[in-house]
């Protein structure tokens, strides 16, 4: 006899001390079982707030990662330990390697600001927040590189080159990609590392023309996780939230062309709501975790045998926590 998993997650959630988290880019059935769902910083704020002992938390290795460093009291499980393919990017030696790479061209450490993107393992946030920096996220970039800026020091941004260079154009400063053509940290502001998210490199500058030779006053709302020459060519750059909110905000027979996720946006306002890909743009992390998967996560709990905890050291709390409560204490 087969299971009906969602039956049985509810029943299951209504019988456990435990909430359930979905990012935007989970699939369908899943995203609908989450008792909290948003973009990473709504999930890293609501998570910590939330009284529940137990997190199972549907997304990607950092978000979950996040949860535990915020909030080391509760046990964070994840139905499927998928890691981001940009945080997969960057470890402490990459990020030590750019820090040298600043020195050695005249920035004395001291001199250096370092801001990791939340898409980053807990250890790069923990060496990141031994230096005095900060975490960010895509909705809350220019709040956090303009504090930063106040320290008067070089940014070191990690691991995102996108999201590094379209925030310092927004903000009319320079930027430079270590290992991009001559990137002088003397002469930029913000220096970034050379990571990317593959999925959001599918959105072209022809997409863009094909859309608005086909549709004439179509809009075009894209992920800051795209190319610099896709969200210049844009009409509007947020996080999954400020999208969402971008979208719902058009009048209804507004077409609009949207550059993330292809769950989120095809759950999104249907009918003239467009993806801005030929290719489906999908995240196969994100989409790892079935609705099997979240079953067998909260029967473990009701089994008391815990399957795919998140475990952090103490030592990498500690300091990926001071990165992450610098950022949550901004406004
Ligand atoms: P948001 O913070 O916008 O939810 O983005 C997370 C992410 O992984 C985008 O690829
Ligand atoms: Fe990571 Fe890109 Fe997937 Fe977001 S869409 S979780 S950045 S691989």
């Amino acid at each position: 006899m087969s299971i009906d998993y969602k039956a049985e997650i509810i029943k299951l959630k209504e019988k456990l001390p435990v909430t359930v988290v979905g990012h935007y880019y989970q699939r369908d059935e899943v995203f609908e079982m989450a008792d909290i769902t948003g973009d990473s910083l709504e999930l890293a704020r609501r998570c910590k707030a939330d009284t529940n002992p137990w997190v199972v938390f549907c997304g990607v290795g950092f978000m979950g990662q996040s949860v535990k460093v915020i909030a080391p009291e509760k046990r964070v499980l994840m139905p499927k330990v998928a890691c981001c393919a940009m945080a997969r990017m960057i470890d402490g030696s990459y990020y030590d390697d750019s820090v040298n790479y600043m020195v050695e061209r005249g920035i004395p450490k001291e001199n250096i600001l370092p801001i990791t993107y939340i898409n980053s393992d807990a250890s790069v946030k923990a060496k990141v927040g031994e230096m005095g920096g900060m975490v960010c996220t895509s909705s809350n970039a220019y709040k956090i590189i303009e504090k930063g800026l106040e320290s008067g020091k070089k940014i070191l941004f990690v691991p995102d080159r996108c999201l590094g260079q379209n925030f310092a154009n927004s903000m009319s400063l320079k930027s430079c990609v270590i290992g991009e053509g001559e990137c002088d940290p003397k002469e930029a502001d913000v220096i970034c590392f050379n990571g990317f998210c593959s999925v959001h490199q599918l959105f072209t500058l022809d997409d863009i023309e094909f859309y608005r030779n086909r549709y004439p006053g179509i809009k075009i709302a894209v992920h800051p996780e795209c190319d610099p020459a896709i969200v210049d060519a844009a009409d509007f750059a947020g996080s999954t939230s400020q999208l969402i909110k971008y979208v719902n905000d058009l009048d209804p027979e507004q077409k609009v062309a949207i550059g993330t996720e292809y769950n989120l946006v095809n759950r999104m306002r249907q009918g003239n709501t467009y993806v801005l890909s030929s290719t489906k743009p999908e995240c196969p992390t994100m989409n790892e975790t079935t609705l099997e998967d979240l079953y067998l996560t909260l029967k473990s709990i009701e089994d008391e045998q815990p399957i795919n905890e998140i475990v952090v050291d103490e030592h990498t709390v500690k300091y990926a926590n001071l990165a992450l409560e610098r950022m949550l204490a901004i406004k």
